[in-house]
């Protein structure tokens, strides 16, 4: 089982949205996959034809303090867990409690997470938290790759500078528009310099939005889209990073 934490380096930078995508690419291969949403956003869910009024999601299980959440079918090879919908309150209860854990049982998975001890998928793609520090710190330690999307523009730039990153990050260029010239300057200056870097860029298509819109991954909507032909290309790396790395 290998796990994959998506984030982007702020907020909109299309990590739900590749986590999706990504999911279906990785299934069409044959693999099977676990997507699961700890952004408290909860949009994951609607890219998997979930009833957006649903409230459904580990969060609502970890209020109820049931054990284990219950994880979805979306299709041969995907099954999904959304994050739920919950009052503001549950935040504090999952920072205390994952503080609870890290401080007291460093080695043990959350009661929440338990399902990942049983090893039952090839992948586990987990759309990050960029709200809940406790949550993001979490899928950075589970992470064995950690994916961190940029929109090839000067605020992400500046934002590779201002942070530091997990030593397994790799850096994946998002929403890219070949025809403006400060996008290619910029992906040109990471391309020379940014140690990391994916050698797959995600250009920017309109089949990706509108695939939120019909709630469907980007594969299934458009699948001869250049979009579904990137994710493509990122899914077979992240096949070769996988057989490396094992
Ligand atoms: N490559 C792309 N081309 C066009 N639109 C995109 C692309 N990637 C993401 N989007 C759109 O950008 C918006 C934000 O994406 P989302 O996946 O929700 O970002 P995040 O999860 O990082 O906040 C959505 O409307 C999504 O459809
Ligand atoms: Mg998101």
């Amino acid at each position: 089982m290998t796990i994959l934490a998506i984030q982007g380096i702020r907020g909109g930078c299309g990590a739900t949205s590749v986590c999706a995508a990504l999911a279906w690419d990785l299934a069409q291969a044959g693999q099977s996959v676990l997507v699961v949403d700890f952004s408290i956003n909860n949009l994951l869910r609607l890219h998997f034809n979930h009833d957006w009024k649903s409230k459904e999601g580990w969060v609502s299980t970890l209020k109820q303090q049931q054990s284990s959440p219950s994880i979805i079918s979306y299709s041969p090879g995907i099954d999904y867990l959304p994050f739920g919908y919950s009052g503001k309150e549950i935040y504090s209860l999952i920072n205390d409690g994952l503080f609870y854990q890290k401080e007291h049982q460093p080695d043990k998975l959350p009661g929440f997470l338990e399902f990942l001890s049983f090893d039952d998928y090839q992948w586990v793609i987990i759309d990050c938290s960029s709200t809940l520090s406790s949550l993001n710190d979490l899928s950075n330690s589970l992470a064995d790759i950690n994916l961190i999307l940029l929109n090839p523009d000067v605020g992400s730039h500046v934002l590779l500078e201002q942070n530091s990153f997990p030593v397994n990050s790799y850096f994946l260029i998002n929403g890219f528009s070949p025809t403006s010239l400060i996008q290619q300057d910029i992906s040109h200056i990471w391309q020379q310099n940014l140690f990391g870097l994916i050698p797959v860029i995600l250009h920017r298509d309109e089949a990706m939005a509108e695939s939120l819109a019909v709630k469907k991954t980007l594969g299934e909507y458009q699948p001869g889209s250049l979009i579904a032909q990137d994710i493509h290309q990122l899914a077979l790396w992240c096949q070769n990073v996988d057989k490396q790395g094992s």
